[in-house]
């Protein structure tokens, strides 16, 4: 990509709960990475309308030499882009409840992105994505898109599988997130103050060695913490999103899984699937994380975008920036700017880590400049996580061979091999029910 003065940007999924903190995030990192255009594009014109409509505002409040158009058309919505930013939800909320309720009905784990309900959402997600990198390379071939929609790991799969040659990076916050505990623990300024090892699929890996600038280990202070608190910190807590009794339980539970490999620190959401009989009792199977959104973040972002809107000022806002979410500027800066930043990102293994599929899409530092990013190599990893990854990495691959080939016999293989789930049979009670739900969404399994 050349060197350009300012760049045109497309948000997939505008009427995303997170287009307002982006757009935040976006004007506080302008110098650092100039725009000359905003697009939104979502296929829900309703949905989109009141976010953009509030964004607008901003926008001319605050940098109104920026041109801003919202569409749910995609040639107007890709057309003069040099980054798409997607962040979309194929079926939305009201799906997302659907992955939740279903496996949790029978006593499964039912999460967005672990789990039979990961799976589901998988498949509806590779299609509006794949739909997205079309759009893209037919109005902006020479765009890069940086995709964090989930589930991540199944999507890159997907993408990898049908759109080999895109210029789809897929990136994830969880990390960042933890990652900014881990620094506050160490008595840091910043997560940039720390140079680290991670490796595994998306939301499903561990660090192995974590450094300040000068080389020192900071392995040890941040276990010492992990191990009486997991990653929970009351400074950090105050962010609104997090202040949450569910994500708190989630960072204070990181312990208990820090406890079974103290070599290593994992993601959160080893919960889900090491803990799963503790994620089962402790989610109350009517009221799941869908309807915790949809009651807090969704109704918080979008009567503050209605109050923007009324007022049509938004001096007085309290909507949020973004802090973590400046990851994705780092990102395009790299392809932009040629920065070399070290990132992790979610990559083709080709060897990285050895004696894992080279075809895997793992989540591993890398070097992204100009061309993209180049992979640091892991080398051997310990037993218990090989194993672990190999079982996951099968499921996500059957969940995209059953996508493509539309195959019964290999969606209802994922769901059984996932280790969220005990029973084949049960698997199949599970996976008919979810074929129901997902009519609108999923291939025509044979
Ligand atoms: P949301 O439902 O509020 O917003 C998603 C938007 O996508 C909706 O406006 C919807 O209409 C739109 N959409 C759905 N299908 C579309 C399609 N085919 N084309 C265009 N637009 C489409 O969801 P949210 O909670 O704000 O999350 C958005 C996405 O970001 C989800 O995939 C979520 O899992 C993901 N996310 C990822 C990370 C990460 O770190 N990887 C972090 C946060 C959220
Ligand atoms: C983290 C993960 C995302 C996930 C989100 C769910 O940020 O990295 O991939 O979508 O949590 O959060 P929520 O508040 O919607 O349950
Ligand atoms: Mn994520």
């Amino acid at each position: 990509m050349n060197k350009k003065n300012a760049f045109s940007i497309s948000i997939a999924g505008g009427g995303s709960t997170y287009t307002p903190e982006i757009i935040l995030m976006l004007l506080e990192n302008l110098d650092r990475f100039p725009i000359r255009k905003i697009i939104f594009y979502d296929n829900d014109y309703e949905r989109q309308k009141l976010v953009a409509d509030a964004c607008e505002i901003i926008l001319r409040e605050r940098a109104p030499e920026i041109e801003f158009l919202s569409t749910t058309n995609p040639k107007d919505g890709f057309t003069d882009i040099d980054f798409v930013m997607a962040h979309i939800r194929v079926g939305k909320y009201e799906m997302r409840e659907k992955d939740e309720k279903i496996p949790l009905e029978h006593g499964i784990v039912g999460q967005e992105t672990c789990g039979p309900g990961g799976i589901a959402y998988g498949l509806r997600s590779i299609t509006g994505v794949v739909e997205l990198i079309d759009y893209m390379e037919e109005y902006s071939p020479n765009a890069w898109m940086l995709n964090y929609s989930n589930p991540a790991s199944i999507v890159a799969e997907g993408v990898r599988v049908l759109r080999p040659d895109s210029k789809v990076l897929n990136i994830c916050d969880m990390p960042i997130d933890i990652e900014e505990r881990m620094a506050v623990i160490a008595g840091l300024e910043s997560r940039k103050d720390m140079t680290v090892r991670y490796y595994g699929l998306n939301h499903f890996g561990w660090w192995d060695d974590i450094r300040d600038k000068d080389g020192n280990d900071l392995m040890p202070v941040i276990k010492k913490y992990v191990l009486e608190n997991g990653y929970n910190l009351e400074l950090l807590n105050k962010e609104v999103r997090l202040n949450d009794p569910d994500w708190l339980d989630t960072y204070r539970f990181a312990k208990e899984v820090y406890r079974l490999d103290t070599e290593t620190l994992p993601t959160t959401y080893f919960k889900y699937y090491l803990f799963s009989d503790y994620a089962v009792k402790h989610t109350d199977k009517n009221y799941t994380r869908a309807n915790q959104v949809m009651d807090g973040r969704e109704k918080r972002v979008f009567d503050e975008c209605s109050t923007i809107v009324e007022k049509n000022t938004a001096k007085e806002t309290n909507l949020e920036i973004g802090v973590h979410a400046s990851y994705i500027v780092d990102l395009a800066r790299a392809l932009a700017f040629n920065t070399h930043e070290r990132m992790l990102l979610i990559v083709e293994n080709k060897g990285a880590i050895c004696g894992v599929d080279p075809t895997a899409m793992v989540e591993i530092p890398c070097i992204v400049g100009a061309n993209g990013p180049e992979p640091l190599s892991i080398g051997e990893i310990p037993t218990f996580q090989r194993g672990l990854i190999q079982q996951q990495l099968a499921v996500e691959k059957l969940a995209v061979e059953a996508y493509v080939e539309e195959s019964y016999q290999k969606l209802w293989q994922a769901l059984t091999l996932s280790r969220t789930m005990g029973d084949a049979d049960l698997a199949k009670v599970i996976l008919d029910e979810l074929i129901e739900a997902n009519i609108d969404y999923w291939p025509n399994l044979k």
